[in-house]
């Protein structure tokens, strides 16, 4: 039975992780809690259970397998496919593999859940999108975990930015100013333009890129510079653009790896009031701020205080895998595609290979320098080596 029309089923939905390394584990958590804040499926099991895991390293899928009680155990993602037959994969793979698996899952008919980033190129990216069912609705269709959009927070403030609430959005920041030392590096697939896509723009401050377009939406042109300052790695380990909005707005956004005081911090000046979050690695209510301007204080405050996120129950207020998986296991019931569509993360990745090509080649980037056919469509590094 295709997966999103599973509101009649009577059985869980059958879920497969490829990738059994560190974010393995959050999934595999994420998804009992998610299964916890959700109702049963109408068999009285959880609604989601994790029936099969592939690694090609056997020590970590026995340990993984062991830990979190899955049965079907494969060195090869292939095999699981023919096998297992699940509902849905979550790829947790090094970013390089991802075209590739997210590819053998579309192509087997199973809807895919892929880990950020989506793909290491715009090109890999349309591939995989292009290999969705019709409709995806129905599946197999593929969707990226960019788990930050889903606290309350985030909602909220969406909510009411698109609903005209707090004016016109002005000005924003997004600093994604963190700290890995060389040791972080050593794993071979990191700091790679072929493995990992990029540096901390790529890995890092993706996230919260993916968070300043969910609320400002489609950017127009990109001015950024990039500098490997301190790790040995192939791609940068800072990089700070100037990002121009559609809606006007403009933004300033610094990705860092260097930065022993570590913080997470977006800003938005809307016209009537200042929305900010500092937080690390997952923000909960209590880390977003308000300031309103003192003629509008009241109706705005009211509004953040009244509007709530989409996502019940506890786990909402918290972004985290928990808080998306809620609303994922909620779409394959309903029979809806569920977040985060291609269309929204492919802005994000593209955001990200203008920040390149704007570092590369030294002057502003719009989106059509990054159609078919251009070097940053291809590679994120545009086949360049040095800055
Ligand atoms: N959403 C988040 O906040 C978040 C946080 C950390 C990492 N990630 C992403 O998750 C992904 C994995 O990162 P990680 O830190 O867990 O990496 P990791 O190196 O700890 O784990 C990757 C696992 O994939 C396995 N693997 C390698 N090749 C394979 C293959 N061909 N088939 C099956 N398994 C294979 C490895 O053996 C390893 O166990 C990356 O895309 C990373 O960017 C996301």
């Amino acid at each position: 039975m295709p997966i999103g029309l599973a509101d009649d089923r009577a059985e869980p939905v059958r879920v497969a992780i490829v990738g059994t390394g560190n974010i393995a584990r959050n999934h595999a958590r994420a998804l009992a809690t998610a299964g916890a804040a959700i109702a049963p499926a109408p068999s009285g099991g959880p609604p989601a259970t994790l029936v099969a895991a592939a690694d090609v390293n056997d020590a970590r899928l026995t340990g993984f397998c062991e830990e979190f009680a899955v049965e079907g155990a494969y060195h090869d993602l292939d095999d699981l496919l023919r096998k297992e037959r699940p509902d849905l994969v979550h790829v947790c793979t090094p970013p390089g593999l991802h075209h590739a698996q997210a590819l053998a899952c579309l192509r087997a008919g199973v809807s895919v859940l892929v880990e950020k980033p989506p793909a290491i190129s715009l090109r890999e990216f349309d591939e995989i999108a292009a290999a969705e069912g019709e409709p995806a609705t129905a599946g197999p269709w593929f969707a990226t975990v960019f788990q930050h959009r889903f606290g309350s927070g985030q909602q909220r403030l969406k909510a009411l930015a698109s609903a005209g609430d707090l004016g016109r959005p002005l000005l924003a920041m997004c600093t994604t100013t963190w700290f890995r030392d060389q040791a972080y590096f050593d794993v071979p697939w990191r700091g790679r333009w072929d493995t990992e896509g990029g540096g901390p723009t790529m890995g890092h401050g993706i996230h919260q890129m993916d968070m300043l377009l969910d609320v400002l939406g489609d950017w127009t042109e990109v001015s950024a510079v990039t500098r490997t300052q301190a790790r040995r790695v192939q791609t940068e380990d800072v990089s700070l653009a100037h990002v121009t909005f559609a809606n006007g707005a403009v933004a300033s956004v610094v990705n860092s790896v260097l930065s022993p005081r570590e913080e997470t911090y977006l800003r938005y000046d809307f016209e009537r009031a200042t929305v900010e979050v500092t937080h690390l690695y997952g923000y909960t209510d209590k880390d977003w701020r308000v300031t309103p301007v003192e003629e509008v204080e009241q109706d705005v405050l009211t509004a953040w205080e009244s509007g709530s996120g989409e996502t019940p129950g506890e786990a909402a207020s918290r972004s985290g895998h928990a808080s998306q998986f809620i609303q994922v296991l909620d779409a394959l019931r309903a029979g809806r595609r569920p977040p985060v569509a291609p269309a929204e993360s492919r802005r994000t990745l593209a955001l990200i290979a203008a920040i390149y090509a704007s570092a590369f080649t030294k002057r502003p980037v719009t989106p059509d320098d990054l159609a078919p056919g251009t070097p940053f469509y291809d590679r994120m590094n545009g086949g360049n080596s040095q800055w």
